[in-house]
């Protein structure tokens, strides 16, 4: 069983979005628990649109201390979405002491960078857990695009996901209809946007066969 936490202390940078889909990717393979550790509940909230149609298990924990014992639990994989906030430091460094990988999902932009590298130079790296900078919000439209914001990460020195996330409309009507990636209705825009979410999994699976568990927590 893993634990991965989906993180970034710049609000909007699609957390939310990222933990409900990787979670839905997942789940194809796997069982999986999303557990939203964000008092502001936006997966929560989420989930309960979706009720029983969610693809994962779903658990609200606002009390960090209660993260631990969800290891005894039979998941494959926990999925944990944080709070986006500079003052939450204390509670994210909690989470990521519970985690066995971090994603970091950005947008590709410079202004979105300074929160980002807070997050890893003053949660992360210290804590010494894995982890990676998953590009969100490309444009689909603009081939140059995702080339232009890899080039940016690896200029911060940040492991970063092959993989990018796109933007699509569909992505922001989603937590309305209750629905995640797995189950849009079949468009040519929502195949791409599958094909993102189940490229990032795989990648994540690739990346724990060569990496030892956690074993410290
Ligand atoms: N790939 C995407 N394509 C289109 N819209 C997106 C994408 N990712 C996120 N969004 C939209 O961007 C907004 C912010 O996303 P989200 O709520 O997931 O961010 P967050 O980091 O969880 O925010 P917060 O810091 O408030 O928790 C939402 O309206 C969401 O629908
Ligand atoms: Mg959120």
């Amino acid at each position: 069983m893993r634990v991965v936490s989906v993180m970034n202390q710049k609000g909007g940078a699609g957390k939310t979005t990222t933990a409900m889909n990787v979670a839905a990717a997942a789940a194809e393979s796997s069982d999986v628990l999303l557990v939203d550790v964000d008092p502001q509940g936006s997966a929560a909230w989420w989930a309960g649109r979706a009720g029983d149609d969610l693809p994962f298990d779903f658990a609200q924990e606002i009390n960090i201390a209660n993260l631990a014992k969800l290891r005894a639990l039979p998941y494959d994989l926990i999925i944990v979405d944080t709070p986006g906030s500079l003052e939450k430091t204390g509670v994210l460094k909690e989470v990521v002491k519970q985690s066995d990988f971090v994603i970091l999902p950005s947008e590709p932009e410079a202004l979105s960078f300074q929160p980002l590298l807070h997050t890893v130079e003053t949660v992360i790296r210290p804590l010494g857990v894995d982890f990676r900078v998953l590009l969100n919000k490309l444009d689909p439209r603009v081939p140059g695009d995702e080339i232009d914001a890899q080039k940016l990460i690896d200029g911060l020195g940040l492991p970063r996901f092959r993989t990018g996330i796109h933007s699509y409309k569909v992505h922001t009507t989603a937590p309305l209809s209750g629905s995640v990636v797995t189950q849009y209705r079949p468009t040519r825009a929502s195949f791409k946007a599958i094909n993102d979410y189940r490229k990032v999994t795989v990648e994540l699976f690739a990346i724990w066969a060569n990496t030892p568990r956690n074993v410290g927590v």
